[in-house]
């Protein structure tokens, strides 16, 4: 994992519990951090950084992640805002994850193996994504997805349909624009 993400999750910690629980983390984790935005890291490492701020918070380490997607969209938007600016919609934007942002993300951060999605519109109206990838971090997918939604003032709700953490072979997300 590259280490922007590493220095997002840092600055997302920082911001609502200080920098002294980024360092107990890191302590807890057996970890000295120092993570340079270009390097590449263990994805393990952001696996254990997360799991302990779930065992602090006593919440599941799905929801750390969901947290850390939310929080993360505010801070990529400051780091690149043309990324952003480009659209007027969050449907718009999470849509151009494939075309646009990540192979953007491909050339800043060499050696970034960032996700494919697929979309598709289910014939209820809401707009399927799925999503898979040996990392498993859908649920980091769903906070990207809130963060998106609150950018742009709007209210999606994320069913996920089905779960690799489940034993499905993809995940996959409906969203459903609320008025
Ligand atoms: C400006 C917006 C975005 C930026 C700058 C960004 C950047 C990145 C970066 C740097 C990585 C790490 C890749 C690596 O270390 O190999 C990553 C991974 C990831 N991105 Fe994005 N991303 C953005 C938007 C999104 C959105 C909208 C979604 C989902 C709808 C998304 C889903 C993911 C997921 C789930 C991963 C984890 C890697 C994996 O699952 O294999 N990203 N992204």
């Amino acid at each position: 994992m590259k280490g922007v993400i590493f220095n997002l999750l840092e600055d997302a910690v920082s911001a609502e519990h200080g920098a002294e629980a980024w360092a107990d983390l890191l302590d807890l984790a057996g970890l000295d951090g120092g993570y340079s935005s270009l390097g590449s890291y263990p994805d393990a490492e952001l696996l254990a950084i997360v799991d302990h701020a779930a065992a602090m918070l006593a919440l599941r380490p799905a929801k750390i992640l969901r947290w850390f997607g939310q929080r993360a969209i505010p801070l990529m938007s400051e780091r690149f805002p043309a990324l952003f600016d480009s659209h007027r919609s969050a449907r718009s934007f999470i849509l151009s994850v494939n075309d646009m942002i990540h192979p953007e993300v491909r050339k800043l951060y060499a050696g970034a193996a960032c996700p494919h999605f697929h979309f598709h519109d289910i014939e209820d109206g809401r707009l399927a994504v799925a999503y898979q990838s040996r990392r498993q971090l859908c649920h980091l997918a769903h906070g990207f997805i809130d963060g998106a939604a609150a950018h742009y003032g709007e209210a999606i709700t994320v069913d996920h349909l089905t779960c690799t953490h489940a034993g499905d072979p993809v995940c996959r997300l409906a969203l459903e624009w609320q008025a």
